[in-house]
């Protein structure tokens, strides 16, 4: 980590009329490397990556990038970020090229440099074979490209990525999240998502949003520790009301969630929380055939941000409680 930090945000707060979307938000990034924001629809990760990019001002708090404070040195800062709104809008008519070249101007890129450097990056965002084609005819996935590539074009030392990856097919999304684990060598990228998944695959740290709170702010490998519990999904026939209570009672599960299967009128699915992955997968069919009920299906399934929401929220609300008494 350099010694200045590439995100300082203090207090960062702002309202909406009676709406507040980011709530004394303290958040400090350093950098190189690649930093997830994460939280639920509506969370207040757009708002924040906005104030942060100086397109929108904040109702309280204050932000220094890369060791300058905003508000006083906004046009140098401005210069050495690069941002990719949540949903890029373009000139249709323009080619792709066209419009790197555009912003290559915005920049103030001599007409060579602008050039060389749409090639480049083209090239980098696997648009070479559409460059000569109008935006208007992109795929969601090739326009999302073209907002990173257009985000790059000024070599920004910080990234700032809103959701970069969401509307890209499996095989775009591996490829663009390279890219960005690629571009994290150099710069800091900060990026937001609601795909756990996606973070976790390239993201170093991760802060999570909750109604524009900062619920979390820690590395990927120790937040997958403490809070990624192992989630079953359990498929089950006839009369579950018994199972339930039984399942509840066991030390080793942290919560269940039932709901009526979809395909059949008698099944209920069960998700099952767990602290230790091994003993669930013995005790639970001991447990089904106990209660009498049929066992159709038990499988590992991927803990939703939601569930490691309540995760996080309930064992902090109980940490508070113990720290209370
Ligand atoms: N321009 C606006 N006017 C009024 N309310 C707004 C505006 N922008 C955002 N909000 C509200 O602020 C809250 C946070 O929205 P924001 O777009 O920042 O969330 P988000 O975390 O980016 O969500 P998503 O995952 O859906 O993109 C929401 O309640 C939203 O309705
Ligand atoms: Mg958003």
């Amino acid at each position: 980590m350099s010694a200045t930090s590439a995100i300082e945000a203090r207090g960062l707060t702002r309202h909406f009329r009676d709406v507040t979307a980011v709530d004394a938000l303290d958040l400090t990034v350093g950098g190189p490397g690649v930093f997830g924001f994460l939280g639920a629809n509506g969370a207040g990760k757009t708002t924040a990556i906005r104030m942060l990019a100086g397109l929108i001002h904040p109702s309280a708090g204050s932000i220094k990038l890369l060791g300058r404070p905003v508000e006083k040195a906004e046009v140098s800062v401005r210069e050495r970020l690069g941002y990719l709104p949540q949903e890029p809008a373009f000139y249709s008519w323009m080619t792709g090229e066209e419009y790197l070249l555009h912003t290559g101007d915005l920049f103030g890129l001599s007409r060579k440099e602008s050039r060389a450097r749409s090639a480049e990056l083209l090239d980098l965002c696997g648009l070479e074979p559409a460059a000569k084609r109008r935006v208007g005819g992109y795929s969601g996935g090739m326009k999302q490209r073209l907002g990173i590539a257009q985000a790059l074009i000024n070599r920004p030392e910080l990234l700032l990525l809103d959701e970069p990856v969401s509307a890209l097919d499996p095989v775009g999304r591996a490829e663009v999240l390279e890219l960005i684990e690629k571009l994290g060598k150099e710069a800091t990228v900060f990026m937001s998502s609601h795909i756990l998944v996606d973070v976790e695959r390239v993201c170093e740290e991760v802060a999570i949003i909750d109604h524009g709170k900062l619920l979390v702010h820690e590395r990927t490998a120790a937040l997958r520790s403490r809070a990624l519990r192992p989630v079953l999904t359990c498929e089950l026939r006839g009369d579950t009301g018994k199972i339930e209570r039984l399942l509840a009672a066991e030390s080793w599960v942290e919560a269940v969630n039932s709901e009526p299967g979809r395909e059949e009128p008698d099944m209920t699915v069960f998700r099952l929380t767990v602290t230790d992955r091994t003993e669930a997968e013995v005790r639970i069919p001991r447990l089904i055939a106990e209660a009498g009920v049929g066992l159709v299906s038990l499988s590992p399934a991927l803990p939703s941000l939601e569930e490691v929401f309540i995760a996080l929220v309930g064992r902090s609300q109980k940490e508070s409680r113990e720290e209370e008494s």
